[in-house]
């Protein structure tokens, strides 16, 4: 794939220079709905046509925070949904610092400047799916979950998500039942499902014959890969590290894989399992 950026590049800050010389697009994209589905969770749908039109799931965007220097830095969000017909994608994200304040405060006429779709996603291994999903690990998920619904209807994927509390659960709970998946709910407070850590409900669903497809904190990952390795299962993991460029230039995001170091932004942020080190 190649693509021609329709952007002046005289007036692009120097660092997006990278992508103007690579396949990914460069897209300045109107913001359609800014929703919130818990105090600090919220949901960013832009008008994107071209990303909209090559994204996979499990790839994630640069976002430029604001239209000075400060912050410097893009920041990376997984591509929550993608829908084609109407050339929109979605960004769900917690607030946590001084980027997604910034863009927890835009509104409907503000528009996002985006670089994408980025990076290598998740592959269709065997089916059904089982997708373990923990706190805002959950946002490529849903691009996963909606891509295998349309891809096979069955009522056999399963989705395990996990939060801190009902408040951040809830919301997802109708949307991935919505599309046929099985879904069971571990929180920390027990106030919604299971009163425990969300690799716990892999035990419910054994005897399984699928591809888990996981994407939270480090340590719950590493619990699911604990266990799937203990039950012989295949396991796509997505990986979050800092990223400085998002386009392999700057090393920044680096981590231990099998055979040596290896870029989450370019050959993640989805690997198989078994070529990450993990302290198992
Ligand atoms: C490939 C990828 C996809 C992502 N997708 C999503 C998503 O869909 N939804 C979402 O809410 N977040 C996602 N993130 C994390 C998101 O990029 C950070 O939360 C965001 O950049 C924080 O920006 P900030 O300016 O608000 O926070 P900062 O002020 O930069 O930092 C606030 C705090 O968050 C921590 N932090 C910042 N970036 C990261 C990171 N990449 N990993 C771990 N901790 C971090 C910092 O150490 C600090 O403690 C993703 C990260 C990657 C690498
Ligand atoms: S974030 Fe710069 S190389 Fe990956």
């Amino acid at each position: 794939m190649f693509s021609v950026v329709k952007t002046d590049i005289r007036q692009i800050e120097p660092y997006s220079l990278v992508a103007f010389f690579m396949s990914e697009f460069q897209e300045n994209c109107p913001i359609e709905t800014i929703t919130r589905s818990a105090s600090d969770v919220v949901c960013i749908t832009v008008l994107a046509s071209q990303i909209a039109r090559t994204a996979c799931p499990g790839q994630f965007v640069m976002v430029r925070v604001g239209n000075g220097y400060d912050p410097l830095l893009r920041r990376p969000f997984s591509i929550h949904a993608c829908d084609q017909k109407n050339n929109s994608i979605s960004l769900l994200f917690k607030v946590v610092g001084q980027g997604t304040a910034m863009l927890a405060a835009l509104a409907p006429d503000d528009s996002l400047d985006l670089i994408g779709p980025l990076g290598k996603g998740f592959s269709f291994g065997n089916t059904p799916a089982c997708l373990v999903g923990g706190g805002m690990g959950i946002a490529p998920l849903y691009f996963l979950a909606s891509e295998l619904a349309a891809r096979e209807s069955t009522n056999d994927h399963h989705i395990l998500l996990g939060a801190r509390n009902r408040e951040e659960l809830a919301p997802f709970v109708d949307q991935f039942s919505g599309l046929g998946f099985a879904v069971q709910t571990a929180t920390d407070d027990g106030s919604l499902g299971h009163h425990g850590f969300v690799p716990d409900l892999l035990d419910a669903i054994t005897p399984f014959a699928g591809t888990i497809y996981t994407c939270g904190p480090h340590p719950m990952m590493e619990n699911v890969v604990r266990k799937c390795s203990q039950l012989s299962l295949p396991c796509q993991v997505s990986l979050e590290t800092h990223m400085a460029c998002g386009l392999g230039a700057c090393l920044g995001c680096t981590v231990a894989g099998k055979d040596g170091y290896v870029h989450v932004c370019k050959q993640g942020p989805v690997f198989p399992a078994s070529e990450v080190k993990w302290t198992l």
